[in-house]
C-alpha cells in the first residue's frame, strides 16, 4: 500500500477508535446514573468480589532485585535496548563506545514516553504500527567506563558529548505482531532518529522569530538544531505525537548570574546544577557564547510519525518550561485541549485551548491547530478550580512587567504564571483525561520541600515524599466533557503513601492490600476498559521497593484500589506505559536500570536486561503479553 494510503487508512482507524470511546461513554454513563460520583463502571468479576476491583491479576509483591516480575500467566518480551540498531546497515551496540553517527542511526538511550501509532496489518500480522518512544537522558555513569566521579563525569570527551546529543530526542521504529511475539522492522521506511545533534526543527506560534530566539548559527530565530531531555508526551487526534523538553537546564554550563537575561534564567534552574558538559565542547551550549541558546529549549515539539521526511515543530503557544507531558482532548465543541504539566517542585499546572475546532475528515486542516489559542495556568481552591489565561495585555502581563508581546509571556511562562496566582503543586507530572468520561487525572510525584506553611487545598501534606493524583471534573454539554470551562470541580483520586502508617495520612478510594500502596506517581495510561495504569519513579528512595506499574478501575466498586502489577529491576524507574489498540500488549519503558547513586560500568547493581558480564545494564522497552493471549488486567 502506498505510504500516503496506509496513513489514511491507520488515521480512519485512530478516529474510530475515539468515536466508538465516545459511544463507547454514553453507555456508562446511562448504565452508572446513581453510582459512586457518576464515575464510569464495570461489573466486578468473580475472582475480585472482596475489593470488587475488575482487575484479575494476581497481585505481586512490593520488592527490589536485579530483575523484573510480573504476575503468573504475564510474560515479558524484550523488544528494545538502547543502542539497539534501527536500520541493517546501522553498526551494532558496542558497550562504552563513543560513536556518535553509529548512536544516530541506534535506539537512543533512557527511554521514556511511548506512543503506539496503527499501520495497516497485512498477512499473518495480528498488529502493527509505529513505536514511538521518548530518550529523555544519558546516564554516563553506565553509558561509559570509569565515570565514578565528579571530576571524570566532567571531563568526558568531544565525542562522548557528541554521542550523548545522538543518544536524545526520539526513536520512531514500525514493530509486528507475528503470533504473539513482536519485532521491529529494521528496513521500514518509518523507521527515524530525532536527536539533539543534527535534527532540524520548525518554530512556530508566538515566539517563532522573536529576538530572543535569534542565534549566530541561526539569524532567523526558526530554525533550531536538536531537541533534548524528552520526558514523557502525547498523541495528537490527527496521529501526530508530542514530546516534551523538560530539564533543558542540565545542558547549559557557564554563568548564569551574569548573562543579560540572568532574572529569567534563574526561574528556569539554569546555573543551578548540570548534568551534561556539552558546553565544553559544542559553543552554543555555553551561556557566555550563545547567550539566547537556553530559550530555544523547554518547548513542546510536534512530530508526524507517518511523515518520515517531516520537520518536528516547537509549538511555542503551549509555553516554554520544565514539560513532563502534553495529551490532548476534544472538547464538546471540537476544539482540543492539551494539558501540560511542568515538573518541579511548587511548579503548576497548564492548559492550552485551540481556536479552531478539529477536522476529523481532512487532516491537513489540522495541521498548525496548536499555533494559535490560550495558554491557561491553574488555580485551586477547595473543591473548585479555575483556568486562568495567559494572554499578552490583560491583567499584569503588560510591558510593565517585561511582557512586550505574547512571545515574552510564552518564553517566560512560568514568571507570568506567578503573577496571576497560579497554585504552586508537588511537581505535576502526567496530566491526562480519561478517554471515556473526560476527567483529567493530574499526576503529582511528590514534594518533600513543602512544609506547613505552604500547603494549600490541593497539595494539603507537608513534607509530601508520596505524591497524589488529583480528578479534575469539567463540566459537560450534551454528555461531552467541556475542556474549555473555565471552571472545574476536582476531587483526589489517591494520596499516595502507605495507609498502614497514619504519619503519611495516605488515602484511597477503598481498601489497597499490603502491596497495593504506591508512592510517587509519574506516568499513567487507560486501558480499553478505562482503568487507570500507573508507572512510579522514586519508590526505592522512598519505600525501599522497586518502581513499579499499579492498576486501579476508574469507577464502581474497584475505584481508586491499586493493584501492584510489575516491578522494574532496581534502580530504574517506570515510564511510558502504552496499551496496543486491541488491549491485548501493554508496553513499557524501563528506564535507566541499575542507575541508583554508586552503581557503574564496571560495578552496575543489575545488568538487566542482557545479564552479560560484558554489557552494562541497559534502558529499553518490555512489550508485556498474557500466555493465553487475552486482555491485559482481566
Ligand atoms: Fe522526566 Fe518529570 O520526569
Ligand atoms: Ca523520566
Ligand atoms: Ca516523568
Ligand atoms: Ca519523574
Amino acid at each position: 500500500m502506498a505510504h500516503e494510503d496506509a496513513t489514511r487508512t491507520a488515521l480512519t482507524r485512530l478516529i474510530d477508535i475515539r468515536l466508538s470511546r465516545r459511544e463507547l461513554l454514553k453507555a456508562v454513563l446511562a448504565g452508572a446514573a446513581g453510582t459512586l460520583s457518576g464515575h464510569a463502571s464495570s461489573a466486578p468479576s468473580a475472582a475480585n468480589r472482596t475489593t470488587g476491583s475488575t482487575l484479575t491479576f494476581a497481585e505481586i509483591p512490593h520488592g527490589l532485585d536485579e530483575r523484573h516480575h510480573l504476575p503468573p500467566g504475564y510474560v515479558a518480551q524484550v523488544l528494545v535496548r538502547s543502542g539497539d540498531p534501527l536500520f541493517h546497515d546501522a553498526p551494532r551496540y558496542v558497550p562504552g563506545q563513543a560513536d556518535p553517527s553509529a548512536q544516530a542511526r541506534q535506539f537512543g538511550t533512557d527511554n521514556d514516553f511511548l506512543a503506539y501509532m496503527p499501520l495497516p496489518a497485512h498477512g499473518n500480522e495480528r498488529q502493527r504500527g509505529l513505536l514511538c518512544a521518548n530518550h529523555e537522558r544519558t546516564t554516563a555513569q553506565l553509558v561509559w567506563r570509569a565515570m565514578g566521579s565528579s571530576r571524570a563525569l566532567a571531563e568526558r570527551s568531544a565525542a562522548q558529548c557528541e554521542h550523548e546529543m545522538a543518544a536524545q530526542g526520539m526513536s520512531i521504529v514500525e514493530i509486528r505482531q507475528d503470533g504473539s511475539s513482536w519485532r521491529l522492522v529494521l528496513d521500514s521506511a518509518y523507521n527515524r532518529r530525532i536527536d539533539a545533534r543534527s535534527t532540524t526543527i520548525a518554530v512556530s506560534g508566538p515566539a517563532a522569530g522573536h529576538a530572543r530566539l535569534r542565534t549566530r548559527a541561526d539569524p532567523t530565530g526558526q530554525r533550531i538544531v536538536g531537541t533534548l531531555n524528552n520526558c514523557a508526551g502525547g498523541v495528537t487526534p490527527w496521529g501526530t505525537v508530542l514530546t516534551c523538553e523538560e530539564n533543558v537546564h542540565f545542558y547549559f554550563t557557564g554563568d548564569a548570574s551574569s548573562h543579560p537575561e540572568a532574572a529569567a534564567l534563574k526561574r528556569y534552574g539554569f546555573g543551578d546544577r548540570t548534568f551534561y558538559v556539552w558546553g565544553r565542547h559544542v559553543e552554543r551550549f555555553d551561556l557566555q557564547k550563545e547567550p539566547n541558546e537556553p530559550n530555544r529549549f523547554g518547548w513542546v515539539v510536534e512530530i508526524d510519525p507517518y511523515e518520515p521526511s517531516s520537520l518536528p515543530i516547537k509549538r511555542t503557544a503551549l509555553g516554554r518550561f520544565k514539560h513532563e507531558g502534553a495529551t490532548t482532548a476534544i472538547s464538546h465543541d471540537g476544539r482540543v485541549a492539551v494539558y501540560l504539566g511542568d515538573d518541579e517542585r511548587f511548579e503548576y499546572l497548564y492548559k492550552f485551548v485551540s481556536q479552531r475546532r478539529f477536522d476529523a475528515k481532512n487532516r491537513a486542516a489540522n495541521r498548525d491547530l496548536l499555533d494559535r489559542g490560550t495558554l491557561y495556568v491553574a488555580r485551586f481552591e477547595a473543591q473548585r478550580m479555575h483556568w486562568v489565561p495567559l494572554v499578552h495585555g490583560t491583567g499584569p502581563l503588560t510591558a510593565a512587567n517585561g511582557f512586550h508581546s505574547q512571545a515574552d509571556v510564552v518564553i517566560e511562562a512560568r514568571r507570568a504564571a506567578d503573577l496571576l496566582g497560579a497554585t504552586s503543586m508537588d511537581r505535576p507530572e502526567d496530566v491526562e483525561p480519561h478517554p471515556q468520561t473526560g476527567h483529567i487525572y493530574v499526576v503529582l510525584t511528590n514534594n518533600h520541600r513543602r512544609d506547613a506553611g505552604r500547603i494549600n487545598p490541593a497539595n494539603p501534606r507537608a513534607d509530601n515524599r508520596w505524591g497524589q493524583i488529583i480528578e479534575i471534573v469539567p463540566p459537560r454539554v450534551n454528555g461531552v466533557a467541556d475542556h474549555t470551562a473555565l471552571e472545574c470541580g476536582w476531587e483526589f483520586f489517591l494520596l499516595a503513601g502507605d495507609p498502614a502508617d497514619a504519619r503519611q495520612s495516605a488515602r484511597y478510594a477503598g481498601p489497597v492490600s499490603r502491596n497495593g500502596w504506591l508512592a510517587c506517581p509519574d506516568n499513567v495510561a487507560f486501558d480499553p476498559k478505562g482503568r487507570i495504569w500507573i508507572a512510579t519513579d522514586g519508590q526505592e528512595d522512598v519505600a525501599g521497593f522497586a518502581d513499579s506499574l499499579y492498576a486501579a478501575d476508574t469507577g464502581g466498586p474497584g475505584r481508586g484500589i491499586t493493584r501492584l502489577f510489575f516491578n522494574a529491576p532496581r534502580g530504574a524507574e517506570v515510564c511510558g506505559p502504552c496499551f496496543a489498540p486491541d488491549g491485548r500488549t501493554l508496553f513499557v519503558a524501563v528506564q535507566h536500570p541499575g542507575g541508583e547513586k554508586g552503581s557503574t560500568f564496571e560495578k552496575p547493581s543489575t545488568r538487566w536486561p542482557d545479564f552479560d558480564a560484558a554489557v552494562p545494564p541497559r534502558s529499553a522497552v518490555i512489550a508485556v503479553t498474557r500466555t493465553d493471549g487475552k486482555e491485559i488486567g482481566s
